[in-house]
């Protein structure tokens, strides 16, 4: 079901601070950026090989991401792994019990189809799958 990990998602307060430590620590450059209003956030990602690092600004407290950074604190968000159809993946996950976020798969970061699947399921980690467009 899985073809390689897509990317790690990275909760952080401030993306100008983090892209800055990302560049001065690891001399990555931010490959894209863009604001995702439906899960609100901001994100910029470095590209690290096939895969990506996603570093996420919440757009404010009472969004996913800045409930998370309330409760848990900055660090690893959740882990994307990519697929080549969501939808089939989502219908396997279900039958196989695993308690999903998204019941249907939605737009994602880049044009992509992506979907969550409950961190409950997976040991407290939230996991999405991406289809690349
Ligand atoms: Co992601």
């Amino acid at each position: 079901m899985l073809t390689e990990i897509d990317h790690i998602g990275i909760a952080v307060p401030s993306l100008d601070d983090a892209v800055e430590l990302y560049r001065a620590t690891l001399g990555l450059a931010p490959l894209h950026a863009e604001k995702i209003e439906s899960q609100g956030v901001r994100e910029v990602l470095f590209k690290v090989g096939s895969s990506y690092v996603q570093l996420l600004e919440p757009l404010g407290p009472d969004t996913p991401v800045g409930r998370f950074i309330e409760r848990r604190g900055p660090g690893l968000h959740h882990v994307g792994y990519r697929v080549e159809d969501v939808t089939a993946s989502l219908a396997e996950l279900k039958e196989r019990g695993v308690r999903l976020v998204d019941e249907v798969p939605r737009i994602g970061s880049m044009g992509n189809t992506i979907a969550f699947a409950h961190p409950e399921a997976f040991g407290g980690v939230l996991v999405e799958l991406v289809e690349a467009r």
